[in-house]
């Protein structure tokens, strides 16, 4: 019989996040999403009967005070938050600068804190650690683009680091997702929509569900053998190295 496993979540209330918590709590996992507006995470744990803890995951402190109200045990983290920062104020190198910054900030700083903060609580053996990066870190996108190769960088010297212990880590990348809170800064009409299905091999945009599926199979126990990877999941926008 399938044992319940812990999982954590981050940015569990929206888009790919709920998608993936949806689905460990249906097969049976107790999941704790994160995020910061705690009306969109307790929404979503009251829909699967899940655990919400509203945190800032860019601030080291704020990290730190929730993670120490997390279990002692975790088994699956994922680490799905991440957004987009409004593009530089200006030319002025000033304003490029602090865009740059934020952007690392706001992919990386996430699930490198996150990480840091629970890894001596990740099962040894058997743990996972997935993180969502994007198909935008393989074909550039700027500093958002940047940030997220910074990602799949980093994935690799943690899956070095924890795969001794018997843990994976490995990155699930995105293509277009539709249905999401992402994309503030542009216009997704159906224009686009359709000109970003038409793009994929398999002619249509991604779903959230799309994303959580591989997520959940990268995150299962039958997939321990599997580290340090890239899962590309665009609908062969992107393919594979
Ligand atoms: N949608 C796409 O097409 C696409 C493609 C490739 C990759 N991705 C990646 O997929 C991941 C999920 O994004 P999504 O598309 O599902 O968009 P989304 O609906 O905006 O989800 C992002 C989630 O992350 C949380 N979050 C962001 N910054 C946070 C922070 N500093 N601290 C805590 N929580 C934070 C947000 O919640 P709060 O605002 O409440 O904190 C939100 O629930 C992101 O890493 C994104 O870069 C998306």
């Amino acid at each position: 019989m399938r044992t319940e496993r812990c999982v954590v979540v981050s940015g569990g209330g929206s888009g790919i996040g709920l998608a993936v918590a949806r689905r460990f709590a249906k097969s049976g996992d107790r999941v704790i999403v994160l995020g910061r507006r705690l009306d969109r995470i307790t929404a979503a744990a009251e829909e699967f009967g899940g655990t919400a803890l509203a945190v800032d995951l860019t601030d080291p402190q704020a990290v730190e005070d929730a993670c120490a109200r997390l279990p002692e045990h975790i088994d699956v983290l994922v680490n799905n938050a991440g957004e987009r920062v409004p593009p530089a104020a200006g030319p002025d190198l000033v304003d490029v600068a602090a865009h740059w910054r934020a952007q690392f900030d706001h992919v990386v700083l996430p699930a490198v804190l996150l990480t840091e903060a629970l890894l001596p609580r990740i099962a040894r053996p058997g743990g996972r650690i997935v993180s969502i990066g994007s198909t935008a870190g393989l074909r550039g996108n700027n500093a958002y683009g940047a940030a997220k190769a910074a990602v799949h960088a980093w994935n690799h010297t943690l899956a070095t680091r924890v795969g001794p212990d018997g843990i994976t880590a490995n990155v699930v990348i995105p293509g277009f997702v539709a249905d999401t809170g992402f994309r503030f800064d542009m216009t997704i009409d159906e224009a686009e929509h359709a000109r970003r299905a038409e793009a994929t091999l398999v002619k249509r945009v991604g779903r959230p569900e799309d994303i959580a599926a591989a997520v959940v199979f990268v995150a299962s126990p039958e997939a321990g053998y599997m580290s340090g990877e890239f899962v590309n999941v665009s609908g062969g926008h992107v393919l594979g190295r």
